[in-house]
């Protein structure tokens, strides 16, 4: 079995943290079988040379290997470049078509961006993985394959799952052995490595001089979030190696480079909209809904004894804390209210890593984002919980 250190040579993969050399590992482990992998990581990390990895070291390595950029083939023709189609399947198929299914037979796919499948086509390769057939799109004729799939996606599929747009079945399907990279700023040994490297490869591509960063400034490049991963530190590389006459480059012009806190919002505000999407509002409703349940139990309780006592002086008297649980007192109103919406702050996740200017620019607006929604919703969903609480006693009384 090769090494981890000879397969990072020959797939030209720079980093030595123990989570990459993991990932590896595991991709050499699998290779061999024809388990279907999934390959998770956020943009930019290198998931690319993951399924290349397994496909090398494969007895498929002979055959075709093709990658396939799910999210960039239109909805309406990707069911016809995967599977085929029939001459006359539809306006314009003026000849019977091979997908890639059939033209991979014996080698593998990598179906990159694989969460941005439309659900038909999940059906269709929910097929395909379990039993190697296929349709080609407008014919009846059930067609055979041997192809072995290594899926990537960048998106958190159980969200897609949970919002219906990923098949549950496909995914574990797809899923049997996870590799996952890390981002960047969880490798923080690697960033500085990758960065010489690259200067290295531009200095030669444009035949300059190396840039070199100061000490202060590889500090610096160490703290950066990272939010494109290599991708993005590659980049810098080579803006810094085309664009600087002094060839060391200092705090302040590396700075110069970096995109300003908060200028990373595209992913921020992402995040900040998933967390306050439907699950986050539907805790809030879970909440309200237990909370007049317990009321409504108090009521019950305090309607039983009206009726059994009949002395409504006796029975407040003798639940009185009951009472005041239920109308509340107008001097704690505001602790009530403050009580109510803590727990559902609660349910809103703050991002784990350690938080740089730009991570407490995305707390601040989700929770900012988050009151928002509770303040209005908790507040009038309150109200009216305890008015028709009011109601219904007054009618007692
Ligand atoms: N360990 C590494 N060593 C050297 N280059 C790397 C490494 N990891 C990634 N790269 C480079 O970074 C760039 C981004 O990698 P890649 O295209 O594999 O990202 P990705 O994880 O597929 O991202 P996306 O989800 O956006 O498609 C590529 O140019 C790749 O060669
Ligand atoms: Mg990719």
């Amino acid at each position: 079995m090769e090494s981890v250190q000879s397969i990072k040579q020959r797939f030209a993969i720079i980093g030595n943290s123990p989570s990459l050399n993991r990932a590896i590992e595991k991709a050499i482990q699998v290779a061999p079988t024809d388990i279907s992998v999934l390959v998770t990581g956020e943009s930019g990390v290198g998931k690319e040379s993951i399924p290349k990895i397994i496909h090398q070291l494969s007895h498929r390595k002979h055959n075709k290997y093709i990658a396939v950029n799910c999210g960039a083939i239109p909805e309406g023709t990707i069911d016809s470049e995967l599977f085929g189609h029939e001459k006359g399947a539809f306006t314009g198929a003026t000849q019977t078509r091979a997908g890639y299914f059939e033209v991979a037979d014996g080698g593998t796919i990598f179906l990159d961006e694989v969460g941005e499948l439309p659900l038909t086509t999940q059906v269709r390769l929910l097929r395909v993985l379990e039993n190697g057939e296929f349709l080609k799109v407008g014919s009846s004729k059930v067609q055979k394959t041997d192809v072995r799939i290594v899926a990537a996606t960048n998106v958190n599929m159980f969200e897609a799952i949970e919002k219906e747009k990923f098949r549950e079945d496909l995914y574990y399907r797809l899923s049997t052995v996870d590799i996952n990279l890390p981002p960047l700023r969880e490798r923080q040994e690697d960033i500085h490595l990758l960065f010489r490297k690259f200067a290295s490869d531009f200095a030669l591509k444009y035949k300059m001089p190396t840039i070199k960063l100061t000490d202060n400034a590889v500090q610096v490049l160490l703290k950066h979030r990272w939010g494109g991963n290599i991708r993005q530190l590659r980049n810098i590389a080579e803006q810094l190696s085309v664009l600087e006459q002094n060839r060391t480059i200092t705090v302040e012009v590396l700075k110069s480079y970096l995109p300003a806190a908060g200028t990373n919002l595209p992913a921020v505000i992402k995040t900040s909209k998933s967390d306050s999407d439907f699950s986050s509002e539907r805790e809030i409703l879970y909440k309200v809904l237990f909370d007049m349940k317990a009321d409504l139990n108090d009521l019950k309780k305090l309607t039983m004894e009206l009726m059994k006592n009949g002395n409504v002086k006796d029975v407040e008297k003798n639940n009185e804390s009951l009472i005041e649980k239920i109308y509340g007192s107008d001097d704690n109103e505001d602790t009530d209210y403050e009580e109510s919406i803590t727990p559902n702050t609660k349910v809103l996740s703050i991002p784990e890593h350690t938080a740089d200017q730009e991570d407490i620019i995305s707390v601040q607006d989700k929770y900012h984002f988050a009151e928002e929604i509770e303040e209005e919703e908790t507040l009038s969903l309150h109200d009216k919980e305890l008015e028709l609480i009011k109601k219904s006693l007054e009618r007692h009384h």
